[in-house]
């Protein structure tokens, strides 16, 4: 150790020296005013808060040569202990204080090599923070394989100190458990964004590749802080001008940008793309012709772009173009782009997300056409299958392909974007859905075996990963609502660790952004954060109802929609709702996409009052009459459910309303009046559905729940136009 300390100091080393303190910073009651923008990177002033844990700072920092990731982690370091405790940090050559942070990989700094630290075990992205003594000091090593794992490690003590966890007799050793950890933006070019709620797309194609904008360098510095490593910048309803070259100058300004946080940019392309950028006639992934477009294209893609990411392909969904316009499969579509990319390293992410209005099952559809080509894909193709088989609703079963595909690497993609939750102005935090998802067992195997473990464990082509479709806009906080922000935290989070904890990382998250103080934490962490999403799925669609909403932008209630037999797109094709009972009929008697699921599973799914319900009229049509496990029946428990989700609501403006004095004004309001309008549109929701269902039963309301103010026609006629997110 000592060897390699005096080593150290002949080094040419920028090293930089701090004070070792214990920081007294008297906590303001409310901080400053707060626009949300610096998102959980605020680096709020510390204190000896009440926890009572006195944060003890290391404080001398060194790094060996740099590179422009390694300058960022130096950088990351001296702002958050600056803004942190108010102290800058002075340059030396020598380690010899206590509270030392030596920060860097072996290639970077000699000394590291010499401490024998568990980097075998952390591979290419992850980090080891390890508390050691140097020259007789406490000093503290981040180091990583490469400079990005090393980055990482320093988002990861820093978030430590933030959090006042104790920072001596650190042996911390991370990895991310999937390498593909990605944002997709539904991100249209002319600046609009599909589902998107919080103002315009953050890339301005208009000024690009001139005018590089702070917030792009904020958005990489931001994802990195949370381990992301990818985004795919256009939405998957893609235009074929994002591939022209004046687009991809623009993408290529990006991807300079983002090169040192560790983003790897990718894009979403119109498989049409060769006809319409090209000119020709087809675009067959068969025809010699087209696989020589995208041939040349991705080769002038990657002189532009050396480590661009790949390409992410909607086809023959939703009238996008694919292979099946000429009769091929999507195997023979995703293989031939594959071709393509492959001399670079580049990947194909083909999307399982397909439908066709013909569809007996709409939630069948997408295992019956991908179940069959398990296997078929060329090895730099993976499968991006959402989270559940219909469509990011706020509960559905895990999709089944998860547990049927054994030879194809399946990534998860998930929504960010609230979509179906109420848009940016409920509060729902989508920890607890994902956590839901992963934690469910696939049936793969004897033992539980789940989606976790299914994404984490590479096939033989050995691609894992996690994409998440964006909530980020040009609000001035991002995503148009603080607590919009935890979904992104967690999206990163979770696509580091597919087994980590939502309540953790809710916890992680509330601290970081608002107040480390377990009075505030705690509450707002298991009142509010944790319950959130349930109370929407209970107000929107509980029992395993789902898709009720309106159609088309699918803001507000519209249970009404359709008929029984009619497009897949309608609520009552989803709700089956009629006098005598709701639900749809999954299981062996109706639809049979219950045999979609390994044994095991179908048997959970198949009996009614499996898991608290929670997927009843997913898989079952039922009597209205029929009593449930608590002693209700069908209606009377939909009914307390409806109305227990809209006092879920008040109870989270309650306990809110309870902590104004842990959070700045300005966003202590602005989340009090968000809470505001989900408490109307909750109350709305119940009013209208509980009114739509009883018109279909003519049952009595249960006693104790008040009859909804309107009949039904009238929430029928509630309609409302110029909603956002609709793409223009
Ligand atoms: C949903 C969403 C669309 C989107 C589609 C997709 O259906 O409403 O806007 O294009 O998902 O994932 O491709």
């Amino acid at each position: 150790m000592m060897a390699a300390a005096s080593a150290l100091q002949i080094t040419k080393l920028t090293l930089v020296r701090l004070v070792t303190a214990t920081v007294m910073v008297a906590m303001a009651n409310v901080a400053a005013a707060e626009t949300g923008h610096d998102l959980w990177l605020r680096y709020a002033p510390l204190a000896d808060g009440p926890r009572g844990v006195t944060v003890m700072f290391a404080t001398e920092l060194v790094t060996g040569s740099t590179s422009p990731t390694l300058d960022l982690a130096v950088d990351e370091v001296s702002q958050a202990i600056a803004k942190m405790t108010g102290k800058s940090i002075l340059s030396r050559n020598v380690v010899d204080r206590d509270g030392a942070i030596v920060i860097g990989t072996t290639r970077s700094l000699p000394l590291i090599a010499k401490l024998d630290l568990p980097l075998a075990s952390v591979g290419k992205e992850g980090y080891v923070i390890s508390s050691v003594r140097i020259n007789g000091h406490e000093t503290t090593v981040i180091a990583g394989n490469t400079d990005i794992g090393t980055l990482y490690g320093t988002y990861a003590w820093i978030r430590r100190v933030a959090m006042r966890l104790p920072l001596g007799g650190l042996t911390i050793a991370d990895a991310p458990s999937l390498q593909l950890r990605i944002l997709n933006h539904w991100d249209n070019i002319d600046g609009s964004v599909e589902r998107g709620y919080a103002g315009r797309s953050i890339w301005d194609w208009w000024t690009l590749p001139d005018v590089k904008m702070r917030r792009y360098v904020e958005y990489a510095r931001a994802n990195a802080s949370i381990g992301l490593n990818g985004t795919v910048l256009n939405n998957v309803n893609a235009d074929a001008d994002m591939l022209s070259e004046t687009y991809l100058d623009k993408v290529a300004a990006l991807a300079d940008i983002f090169r040192p946080y560790g983003i790897k940019v990718y894009l979403s392309v119109r498989f049409s793309s060769p006809m319409e950028l090209g000119g020709l006639t087809t675009a067959d992934p068969l025809d010699p012709e087209v696989a020589k477009w995208w041939k040349i294209k991705s080769a002038r893609i990657f002189q532009k772009i050396p480590d661009f990411g790949g390409f992410l392909v909607k086809a023959n969904s939703e009238g996008q173009p694919g292979p099946q316009d000429y009769h091929r499969s999507h195997s023979d579509g995703a293989n031939m782009l594959a071709a393509a990319l492959k001399p670079y390293g580049g990947i194909v992410m083909w999307r399982a997300f397909v439908y066709a209005q013909k569809s007996k099952d709409r939630v069948g559809q997408a295992y019956d056409e991908f179940r069959q080509l398990d296997g078929k894909f060329s090895s730099n193709v993976v499968l991006q299958v959402k989270n559940g088989p219909l469509d990011f609703q706020p509960r559905e079963p895990f999709h089944p392909l998860f547990g049927a595909m054994r030879h194809t690497p399946l990534i998860m993609e998930l929504q960010v974007t609230k979509e179906y939750l109420g848009f940016a102005t409920h509060v729902a935090y989508l920890g607890t859905l994902w956590e839901e998802v992963l934690r469910s067992d696939t049936g793969i195997g004897s033992k539980t075996y789940t989606v976790a473990d299914r994404l984490s464990h590479p096939t033989s082509h050995g691609l894992t990963g996690i994409a998440g479709v964006a909530n980020i806009g040009t609000a001035r906080d991002w995503t148009g609502g603080v607590f919009n922000q935890a979904n992104w935290y967690a999206l990163g989070r979770l696509a580091w660790n597919p087994n980590g904890d939502a309540q953790a990382i809710a916890a992680e998250w509330a601290a970081l952004t608002f107040n480390p103080d377990i009075k505030f934490v705690d509450p707002v962490v298991k009142k509010i954060m944790m319950p959130s999403r349930e109370f929407v799925v209970d107000y929107t669609g509980p029992l395993g109802l789902t898709h009720q909403m309106y159609t088309g932008h699918h803001y507000g209630p519209g249970p009404w929609i359709g008929d029984p037999t009619a497009s897949i797109a309608s609520s009552r094709y989803y709700s089956k709702v009629d006098s005598t009972g709701i639900g749809f009929n999954r299981t062996s008697s109706g639809s049979k996409s219950i045999e979609q699921y390994r044994p095991r599973i179908r048997k959970v799914y198949g009996k009614v009052n499996a898991l608290d319900n929670r997927y009843l009229l997913w898989f079952h049509h039922v009597r209205w009459s029929l009593k449930l496990a608590g002693g209700r029946t069908v209606w009377d428990e939909l009914v307390f459910r409806y109305d227990r989700g809209v006092s879920g609501v008040s109870q989270m403006k309650k306990v809110w309303h309870d902590l104004q004095s842990f959070v700045d004004d300005d966003r202590f309001d602005e989340v009090t009046s968000y809470l505001a309008v989900q408490q109307r549109e909750a109350q709305w929701w119940r009013d209208a559905s509980v009114a739509f269902f009883q018109n279909q039963t003519e049952l009595p309301l249960p006693a104790g729940h008040a009859p909804p103010p309107h009949d039904i026609v009238w929430y029928k006629n509630v309609k409302v136009t110029h909603v956002p997110g609709t793409g223009k």
